[in-house]
């Protein structure tokens, strides 16, 4: 799968992509608004074993952010299952190198549209940690609405803090 977004592409995961993905991801920052999934320190393992894994999927659903020449960010989809079939969460992070250009908005609107089709979905959803509002601001920019605060819904680096829910509908 290969999307251009500008001098950027959303694209699969290819095995040489390791060292890139490593460098971009190995970032406490990035860590600090992500699930626990995403390892801190990220070696350069974890990013073998993520792209395997990517590699596997069917169908697809977890991508890399790149330029011509290496990996800068990840985004991906969580497909849900039985009543909720028609509704997946999106996650996203970026290289800090490159933050502050759009990059993250161009990518989550573009994946959002392609997602929405791909998959037949009616719905996509996001969750932000409170202290995360570059993110809140990337969601609003690609048309998604703040739903709801989730009180104290999540521990994350020690602290027990709220969660905004985002979503976006097809129509
Ligand atoms: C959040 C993240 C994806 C943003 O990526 P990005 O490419 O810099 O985002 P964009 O440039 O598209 O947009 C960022 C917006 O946030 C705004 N912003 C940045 N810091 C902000 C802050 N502290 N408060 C409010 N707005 C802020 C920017 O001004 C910009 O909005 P604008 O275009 O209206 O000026 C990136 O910082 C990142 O990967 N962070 C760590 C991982 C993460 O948070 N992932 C998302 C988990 S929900």
């Amino acid at each position: 799968m290969r999307i251009d977004i500008g001098d950027w592409q959303i694209r699969s995961y290819r095995p040489d992509d390791a060292e890139s993905l490593a460098a971009a991801a190995d970032n406490r920052k990035i860590w600090r608004n992500m699930n626990e999934g995403f390892p801190n320190p990220y070696t350069l393992a974890d990013a073998n074993g993520w792209i395997a894994l990517t590699r596997q999927e069917s169908p697809e659903r977890n991508f890399a952010i790149a330029s011509g020449t290496e990996v800068i960010g990840g985004i991906g989809l969580k497909l849900r299952d039985d009543v909720f079939h028609r509704s997946a969460e999106i996650g996203y992070w970026l290289g800090e190198p490159f933050w502050g250009r759009g990059i993250a908005t161009a990518a989550l609107s573009a994946l959002t549209d392609y997602a929405f089709v791909q998959f037949d979905l009616i719905r996509i959803d996001a969750g932000v940690f409170e202290w995360n509002p570059a993110s809140c601001r990337v969601l609003e920019k690609a048309g998604y609405v703040r739903e709801a605060r989730l009180r104290k819904s999540v521990v994350k680096d020690g602290q027990v803090i709220d969660r905004f829910l985002y979503a976006k509908l097809r129509d």
